[in-house]
């Protein structure tokens, strides 16, 4: 699909009011998106499990109002709130071509994360996809019916406005963002990963380790800048498409050894990034690489096949697979939580993408 065929051309213009309900999940990214075009272009392509239990849960009631201008509340976890107010103002600039309808209503937009506040976790791919989608409920209201694939399409394209990494937060469970060689792929939105995964990866866990939960030290936007002009851009943006080559491969043949192998590069590779570009940041903390060095330990004393990879934070996202469970968080809960700020760590697991809720 092309960005010709997202544009809603008519809508039913009587329509006075109604409300609309949607649960969108996180996700973590195995091979990174790191450095972006215009309009939100991905450098290189991505890949992602949807996680499961880490979500954003948002209500969006609409009201037919005068005037031409944008119109919206903000509450959040039931508290009027006008810090988020600027980022839902530029998303509606960028998608207001593709959904016209955004100056004929009021919208009271009341959010909720099932995880913590301030607890490090980035809630723009969970927030902005579960925006995205309650609008793509609102259009369905407005307009009628779609091709079966067109609402997941555009709410993931409309996500991808809001913030990159969101378009990979529609579906589930492992989804590909950016054009390759290697899989189905689109630059515009998410694409759930074709071919048969293999059981090893059924129900692969994600615990997530919360070392520092504070604002994040730089925001993904400046990230994303850093790889302008930044001296070793190109032949990351190259080894992001073999590394997802490398992960495909692994995915399908059931080989957890190299997904180990690409999910850990890729995580300190973006790292690296930052830590060479200029202005440089290092963003892991001291407690991050005690967890990666006793990773590293477990998996050589145990056979464990439990890795990890990394945001742009100091957050450690431990991935294994289902039936190491019991024993790797009896190892989280020896080992790794006097590492974690205030013991505070998530458990989640791979999910199957966001959920309409009916009230
Ligand atoms: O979606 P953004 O602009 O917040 O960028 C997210 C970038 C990373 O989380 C670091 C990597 C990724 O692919 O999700």
């Amino acid at each position: 699909m092309t960005e010709q065929d997202f544009i809603l051309k008519s809508y039913n213009p009587h329509i006075e009011r109604g409300k609309v309900k949607w649960s969108s999940p996180s996700n973590i990214a195995l091979v990174k998106y790191w450095g972006k075009r215009d309009n939100q272009i991905p450098e290189n392509p991505s890949i992602s499990f949807t996680l499961s239990n880490c979500k954003t849960i948002t209500e969006v009631t609409y009201t037919k109002k005068e005037g031409n201008d944008f119109s919206f509340d903000v509450f959040f976890e039931g508290e009027k709130n006008e810090a988020f107010k600027p980022k839902i103002q530029t998303f509606f600039e960028r998608i207001e071509a593709y959904v016209p309808f955004l100056r004929d209503y009021h919208f009271k937009i009341e959010t909720s994360n099932t995880f913590p506040h301030s607890s490090g976790i980035a809630s723009s791919a969970s927030g902005m996809s579960a925006l995205a989608l309650c609008l793509m409920s609102i259009e369905e209201d407005l307009d009628m019916d779609h091709a079966d694939d067109y609402f997941n399409r555009k709410a993931s394209f409309l996500a991808r406005l809001g913030s990159g990494s969101a378009c990979r937060s529609i579906e589930g469970e492992l989804v590909v963002w950016g054009q390759n060689e290697s899989t189905v792929s689109s630059d515009l939105y998410g694409v759930r990963f074709e071919g048969e995964v293999h059981a090893n990866f059924n129900n692969y866990q994600d615990t997530i380790l919360l070392v520092d939960k504070g604002e994040k030290q730089v925001s993904s936007t400046v990230g994303h800048q850093l790889m302008y002009g930044h001296p070793f851009a190109k032949e990351r943006f190259k080894q992001a498409h073999i590394n997802l080559a490398k992960l495909k491969n692994s995915l399908l043949s059931g080989d957890i050894d190299t997904f180990i192998e690409v999910v850990e590069s890729e995580a300190l590779t973006l790292h690296a990034m930052m830590m060479t570009s200029m202005p440089y940041f290092i963003l892991m903390k001291p407690n991050t690489l005690e967890i990666i060095n006793k990773i590293w330990s477990y998996r050589n004393e145990t056979n464990s096949k439990a890795c990890f990879t990394l945001d742009a934070g100091a957050n450690i996202h431990m991935l294994y697979p289902e039936n190491e469970k019991v024993n790797v968080l009896e190892f989280i809960k020896n080992e790794l939580v006097s590492h974690c700020q205030n013991g505070h760590y998530i458990c989640d697991q791979i999910g199957l993408g966001a959920n309409q809720i009916e009230d």
